[in-house]
C-alpha cells in the first residue's frame, strides 16, 4: 500500500461490520494483537446488511473501507460475512495492494469436524443467496450434506442489545427447528452477530450438536498478514465509531464484552451512498 500516512497518523488495522457483530472478531483481534492500534466501524445506521441489496452492501463497504484507509488503516478486516460475500471482491479491486481479510462460513473446517456429515449453517439471507457462498459450498462440502438456514430478523434483534429476550428465544426456536429436524451434528455460525448469543443457540440446538465459529481463525489470518507488513511498533489502542448512536454502542460494548474503558464516537467521514434501503 503506497498511500503515505500524514505525520500525525499511526498505521492501524481497520475493522468493520454492519453493527455489533464484528465485535466478536474485534474481541479476538484484541486478544491476539494487543499491541496493534485498531479502528472499528459499526455501520449501525444501515444495519442489518443481511436483507439489503448487493449494490448497497458494496457501496457501504467501499465507503467505510476508504474512511478506514484515510485514518491510517493498512490492513482491513471485513468482520461481516454478508459484506465479505458481496463486497470483498470490489474492495480488492479498488485497493489491490492492501491486505484485506474476509469472514466466511467455515465450511471446510466444519466438514472436517463433523462426525455424521450433516451440517447446518445459520447466516443472513444475503449471505446464503450470494454466489460466493454457493461457490464455497461447491468447493468444500464434498460428501457432507449442508442445510443452509437464512435467519431474517436475527441480527436486528441482536442489535437491540436485548440478548436474552423472549422475542429472541422465540425466533431462535423457529430458525433452529429445521436444523434439528434434519438431524445435524454440527452448526456453523455464519454471521458474526451470532456468537453474541451462543449460549441461547447451544440451548436451542441441544448438547449433541457442536457449534462452530470462525472469528479466531479470521484474527489469526489478520495477525499473520499484519506481521508481514513489518510496520514500526506502536501502542495498542482501540477507536470505535458508529453511524448510529455512540452511547448505545458504548453501553453494548460494556455490557456484552465487559470493556469498561472504551467509548464509541460518531462516524462522520463516510459519504452518503445515495442508495435507499431495500
Ligand atoms: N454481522 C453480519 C454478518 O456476519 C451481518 C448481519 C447483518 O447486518 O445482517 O453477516
Amino acid at each position: 500500500m503506497n498511500i503515505a500516512l500524514s505525520p500525525d497518523q499511526v498505521a492501524c488495522l481497520g475493522v468493520f461490520d454492519s453493527g455489533v457483530g464484528g465485535l466478536t472478531v474485534l474481541r479476538e483481534l484484541r486478544r491476539q494483537l494487543p499491541a496493534v492500534p485498531l479502528r472499528y466501524v459499526a455501520d449501525t445506521a444501515h444495519a442489518p446488511y443481511g436483507q439489503r441489496s448487493s449494490a448497497f452492501i458494496t457501496e457501504r463497504s467501499l465507503a467505510i473501507g476508504q474512511h478506514l484507509i484515510d485514518h491510517g488503516a493498512r490492513l482491513l478486516v471485513v468482520a461481516c460475512n454478508t459484506a465479505t460475500a458481496h463486497a470483498i471482491h470490489a474492495m480488492r479491486q479498488r485497493w489491490p495492494g492492501l491486505p484485506i481479510v474476509g469472514t466466511e462460513p467455515g465450511i471446510k473446517p466444519a466438514v472436517a469436524a463433523s462426525h455424521g456429515g450433516r451440517i447446518g449453517v445459520l447466516a443472513t439471507p444475503a449471505t446464503i443467496a450470494s454466489a460466493r457462498y454457493q461457490a464455497l459450498l461447491a468447493r468444500h462440502a464434498g460428501a457432507a450434506q449442508i442445510f443452509s438456514q437464512p435467519c431474517p430478523g436475527l441480527a436486528d434483534l441482536i442489535e437491540t442489545g436485548e440478548l436474552e429476550s423472549a422475542a429472541l428465544r422465540e425466533l431462535l426456536a423457529t430458525l433452529c427447528a429445521p436444523l434439528r429436524a434434519a438431524g445435524v451434528d454440527t452448526v456453523l455460525m455464519g454471521c458474526t452477530h451470532y456468537p453474541l448469543i451462543q449460549p441461547l443457540l447451544e440451548a436451542e440446538l441441544g448438547p449433541t450438536v457442536q457449534l462452530l465459529n470462525i472469528e479466531a481463525a479470521v484474527a489469526q489470518q489478520a495477525a499473520r498478514l499484519w506481521a508481514g507488513l513489518d510496520l514500526p511498533a506502536a501502542a495498542g489502542r482501540l477507536d470505535l465509531e458508529t453511524s448510529g448512536d455512540p452511547e448505545e454502542l458504548t453501553r453494548f460494548v460494556q455490557r456484552a464484552l465487559g470493556w469498561q474503558d472504551v467509548g464509541a464516537e460518531r462516524l462522520t467521514m463516510v459519504p452518503r451512498t445515495g442508495l435507499e434501503p431495500v
